[in-house]
C-alpha cells in the first residue's frame, strides 16, 4: 500500500505542476495567475475538490503520445463561494496553452452536468489557445458539447465566464452563451478572428488589444459586462456577482437580515433639479434608496444612457435598471434598450426583483438608430419587461415621455407598484414640442409667436407636466415625496415577495432578437 500511496502522491504533485514550473513562470511574467491559483483564490479556503486531476489527452498523432500532461490543460471541480455550492472549471494555459482536446472538453462538460443536476452556478475560468489543433475536428466537436450545454443550463443555473487571457475563434461562443462575461484589463482578448486574418480579408490594421480587449468590449461590443484590472479583482468581482444571485431558478436569493428602521432619506429630496433640461446623476437616487454600498453596477461603461446592476434594498438582492440623464439625457436607444433588456430577461430567469427610476425623454431619434433598428431593439425592453413575472416596482422621478413611458415598466404592461416623485412628468412629449403640434394654428396667427408659443406651452405643461393626471387614472399608484421612497420601497417589495403569476402554456415566446 505504500509503494501504491506513493505512487497516486507522485502523480497528483505532477497534475498539480500542470505544464511545469517554466510555464508557470511564464504564466507570472504576464502578471497572471494559474489555473490551480485562480481557482483556490476563487473559492473558500480549503473547499475545493477536484474532478479529473489524471485525466490525458488520447492524442496519437504528431508525436503527441510522448506528451501528456496530466489535467489535460483544465482544472476542474466544485468548492463553496461564501459558503455556497459552487462548480468551477479553470483552463491552464501552461499546458498545451489551455487548448481545448476532447478530453479537456469532457472535463469541462461533466462538472456542467453536475451544476445543472444539483442546480448551483457554474464559473468558467478562460484562458486558451482555442481549438487544440493536433486534435481537429475531436475538438470542434467538445466546443459544440460545451456549447449545447450552456443552452440547457440558461436560464436554470448561473453561468459566469471570466476572460483571463486569450478567447479567440468560436470559443467565445461558450462565454457570449453564459449570463456574464468578466475581463481581465490588459491580459485578456476576445475575437472571432484575430488581427492576422482581418488583415488579410479586410485590409485592416488593429492590434489584439483594439480588436477585442476589456476596454473595447466594455465600451463598445458590450460583449464583456464587467473588466477588473488583475486577475485577483475579476476573482472578488466574480463572489460579489454571486453574493445577488440564489443557486437556480427555483430559489430565491439570500435575504440578509434586516429590520425597518427610520428610512427618511433627505438626501433625496434635492437630487431633481428644478430646470427639466439640466442632467442629474441618477447614481445619486440609487445611492439614496439602497443599502449602504450595495450597488453593484452590470455594463458600467457600455450604453450609458441607461444604469444596470444589482443592490441590496432592506437585505433584499433586487435588480435595478435606470435611466441616466447624464448621458444623452436619458434617452433609450438601440445599445441601452438590448443592455437593459438582457439584464431584466436575467432578473427575470432568476427571480430577482426589478426596481426601475425613471426620466427617460422618450426613444433617440434619427437615421442612424432607424437604420440600425431601433424598433426591433426597443421592442426588446418592451418585451422582456412585459414578460418579467418577478415582482416589478416603478418610480418616476421626472420625465417619462411618449413610448418610453410605456416601455420603462408601466403599469400597462405589468409592473405591481407605480411611484412617481411629485416631480414627474407623464406625457405624450415634451411641453415645447406638444404645443408647437397642437396649437400650430394659434401660434402662427399669433402676433407675437413666441409669446403664444410660451403661453400654450404652459398650458400643455400645468395640465401634463405633472404626475397627477396619471395617478388619476390609477396608472400611477402613489406619488410620493423622495425622502420616503426606501421606505415605501422596501415595504412594497416585501408585500410582493410572494408574486404569483401563471402564463398561457407554450414552448417558448419569440421575442424580437
Ligand atoms: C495546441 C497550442 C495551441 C492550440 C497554443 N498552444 N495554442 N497547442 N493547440 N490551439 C501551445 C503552443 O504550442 C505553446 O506550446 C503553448 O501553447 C503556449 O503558446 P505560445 O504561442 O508560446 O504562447 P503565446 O505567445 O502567449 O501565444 C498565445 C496564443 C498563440 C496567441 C494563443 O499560442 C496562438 O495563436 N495559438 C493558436 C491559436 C489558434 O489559432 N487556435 C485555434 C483557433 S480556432 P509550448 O509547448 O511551446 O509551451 C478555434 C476554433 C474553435 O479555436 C471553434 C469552436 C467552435
Amino acid at each position: 500500500m505504500e509503494s501504491k500511496i506513493k505512487n497516486l502522491n507522485e502523480k497528483l504533485a505532477k497534475a498539480y505542476l500542470g505544464g511545469g514550473q517554466a510555464r508557470i513562470d511564464k504564466q507570472h511574467e504576464k502578471k497572471k495567475l494559474t489555473a490551480r491559483e485562480r481557482v483556490m483564490y476563487l473559492l473558500d479556503e480549503g473547499s475545493f475538490e477536484e474532478i479529473g486531476a489524471l485525466v490525458t489527452h488520447r492524442t496519437k498523432e504528431f508525436g503527441m503520445e510522448s506528451q501528456k500532461f496530466y489535467g489535460d490543460g483544465v482544472v476542474t471541480g466544485y468548492g463553496t463561494v461564501n459558503g455556497r455550492l459552487t462548480y468551477v472549471f479553470a483552463q491552464d494555459f501552461t499546458v498545451f496553452g489551455g487548448s481545448l482536446s476532447e478530453t479537456h472538453a469532457e472535463k469541462i462538460c461533466k462538472v456542467m452536468d453536475l451544476a445543472l443536476k444539483v442546480g448551483a452556478p457554474i464559473v468558467g475560468l478562460n484562458d486558451s489557445g482555442g481549438a487544440r489543433i493536433q486534435e481537429g475536428v475531436r475538438s470542434l466537436g467538445g466546443y459544440a458539447d460545451i456549447f449545447y450545454k450552456n443552452v440547457q443550463s440558461s436560464g436554470v443555473i448561473p453561468q459566469i465566464s471570466a476572460i483571463m487571457g486569450p478567447c479567440a475563434g468560436g470559443a467565445v461562443y461558450s462565454p457570449a452563451m453564459t449570463d456574464f462575461t468578466m475581463m481581465v484589463e490588459d491580459t485578456s482578448y476576445m475575437f472571432v478572428t484575430g488581427p492576422n486574418v482581418v488583415k488579410t480579408v479586410t485590409n485592416e490594421e488593429v492590434t489584439s488589444e483594439e480588436l477585442g480587449g476589456a476596454s473595447t468590449h466594455s465600451t463598445k461590443s458590450g460583449v464583456a459586462h464587467i473588466t477588473s484590472s488583475n486577475d485577483v479583482e475579476c476573482l472578488e468581482d466574480i463572489k460579489r456577482l454571486l453574493s445577488y444571485l440564489p443557486q437556480n431558478n427555483t430559489e430565491t436569493p439570500e435575504l440578509l437580515p434586516y429590520e425597518l428602521e427610520d428610512e427618511v432619506r433627505d438626501s433625496l429630496s434635492n437630487i431633481v433639479p428644478d430646470n427639466a433640461n439640466k442632467p442629474y446623476d441618477m447614481h445619486s437616487v440609487i445611492a439614496g434608496i439602497i443599502d449602504a454600498d450595495s450597488f453593484y453596477e452590470i455594463h458600467k461603461d457600455y450604453a450609458e444612457n441607461i444604469i444596470v446592476g444589482f443592490a441590496r434594498l432592506g437585505g433584499r438582492s433586487v435588480g435595478i435598471v435606470a435611466n441616466q440623464p447624464m448621458f444623452l439625457a436619458g434617452v433609450l436607444d438601440v445599445n441601452s434598450s438590448k443592455k437593459a433588456a438582457r439584464f431584466v430577461r436575467f432578473c427575470d430567469a432568476f427571480n430577482i426583483p426589478l426596481l426601475t427610476l425613471e426620466d427617460v425623454p422618450g426613444f433617440l431619434p434619427g437615421t442612424d438608430q432607424e437604420w440600425n433598428g431601433i424598433i426591433v431593439h426597443g421592442a426588446k425592453l418592451l418585451y422582456a419587461f412585459s414578460e418579467a413575472t418577478v415582482p416589478r416596482i416603478t418610480v418616476i422621478t421626472r420625465k417619462a415621455y411618449g413610448g418610453a413611458y410605456d416601455v420603462m415598466n408601466s403599469k400597462h404592461i405589468g409592473s405591481d407598484m407605480n411611484f412617481a416623485w411629485p416631480s414627474a412628468e407623464i406625457a405624450v412629449m415634451g411641453a415645447k414640442g406638444a404645443a408647437e403640434i397642437i396649437f400650430k394654428k394659434e401660434i402662427n396667427a399669433a402676433e407675437d409667436k413666441e409669446a403664444k408659443w410660451k403661453e400654450k406651452e404652459a398650458e400643455y405643461a400645468n395640465l401634463f407636466a405633472n404626475p397627477y393626471s396619471a395617478a388619476e387614472r390609477g396608472f400611477i399608484d402613489e406619488v410620493i415625496l423622495p425622502k420616503d421612497t426606501r421606505r415605501k420601497l422596501i415595504k412594497a417589495f416585501a408585500m410582493l415577495e410572494n408574486k404569483e403569476v401563471e402564463r398561457p402554456k407554450r414552448k417558448h415566446g419569440n421575442i424580437p432578437l
